[in-house]
């Protein structure tokens, strides 16, 4: 039987949530990752140092070793030099989300206004702290993204020494990017390495499919294959797993989120075996991240064996992708 083996995968784009929620899913994540970039959009954000804290703290008490870290973000907000020195140690990167985008941004930055946010940004590159951004303006939905690319270069360029990573592309545009600026990075789900606008609306519309931003077009998914397989340095691994109840994703005004977090390796292996590129998986699943972020998470190896698994119908309430189809590789061991 065809066997994988990955060491210390990481997840660099993850949603936990809060209370119950976070009970369910954290354990999900902890089984098969060393760690994870936790995003900040609770109710209320997370924006100050006693958050974050207390957020690690009640994921620490949610997973059942310690053998998972979860890399802390804020909010972002126009934050001062002197706050930001005060957190650095107890962050791993900031989350910039335009006002009312997504999920939970209602908070986020309403203008790009260079010069009101030069100190912010600024300050993050002199202490090398990374800026992750929802890269989506608030135009036509096809090209949300696409629009955003100027502001990407205005941050890059205004900021070259400030590493800004655009999260969950989803565009050739984006894709572009990774060559022209040296101080943009990205991150890729799974979702969008399988997906177009076609699965999710093209025939019955498919609610756990739908996310933010949504799938694009063909081409965007061959452009996002090519750097995801051969693992182009400037690119990781990122679920944007986006848990929600049932009642909210299967209702009239379908909450935006994907929940990918405990079948995401096994659907990678199913991709990256596919092309004949399963080499190149580790260093989307971990290497890439570990250079780009500076982190060296503790030893983990998972090993996935290509065999029928079925995906549960849910995870205690929350329905994942593919809920009840049979994937091609299953996790095997853990040490
Ligand atoms: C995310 C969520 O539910 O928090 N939703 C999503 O569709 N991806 C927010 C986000 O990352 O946009
Ligand atoms: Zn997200």
């Amino acid at each position: 039987m065809k066997t994988h083996t990955l060491l210390m995968p990481l997840d660099m784009h993850l949603h936990l949530r809060d209370g119950v929620m976070l009970q369910n899913v954290a354990p999900l994540s902890a089984y098969s990752f060393s760690g994870a970039v936790v995003m900040p959009n609770l109710v209320p954000p997370v924006e100050n140092k006693a958050d974050v804290i207390a957020y690690k703290a009640r994921i620490m008490a949610a997973v059942p070793n310690d053998y998972f870290e979860p890399y802390m973000t804020l909010f972002y907000k126009n934050y001062d030099k002197a706050f930001l020195e005060s957190v650095a140690d107890e962050i791993t990167a900031i989350k910039l989300y335009p006002a009312g985008i997504t999920t939970n941004s209602e908070g986020g930055v309403s203008s790009f206004n260079i010069e009101e946010m030069r100190v912010t940004l600024q300050a993050m590159s002199d202490m090398e702290i990374p800026l992750c951004v929802h890269g989506e303006t608030d135009g036509f939905v096809m090209d949300r993204e696409a629009e955003f690319m100027s502001i990407y270069e205005l941050l890059a360029s205004n900021f070259p020494k400030l590493k800004i990573i655009m999260e969950h592309i989803t565009t050739k545009e984006a894709v572009a990017m990774l060559d022209k600026y040296e101080n943009l990075y990205a991150t890729i789900t799974v979702h969008h390495l399988i997906l177009t606008l076609d699965d999710v609306v093209g025939g019955m519309m498919q609610p756990h499919l739908f996310c933010k931003p949504i799938a694009k077009r063909p081409e965007d998914l061959d452009a996002l294959l090519s750097v995801a397989l051969e693992a182009h340095p400037k690119v990781m691994f990122g679920s944007d797993s986006a848990p929600h109840p049932q009642h909210k994703k299967e209702s009239c005004g379908c909450a935006a989120g994907v929940f990918t977090a405990p079948i995401a390796l096994q659907l990678l292996c199913e991709i990256f075996d596919q092309f004949g590129k399963l080499d190149n998986l580790q260093a989307f699943i971990s290497d890439n991240a570990q250079s780009i972020y500076g982190i060296c998470p503790e030893f983990k190896e998972i090993t996935l064996e290509e065999r029928p698994f079925v995906v549960p119908a849910n995870y205690s309430g929350v329905v994942p992708m593919y809920a009840g189809e049979t994937l091609s590789w299953a996790i095997e061991s853990v040490d």
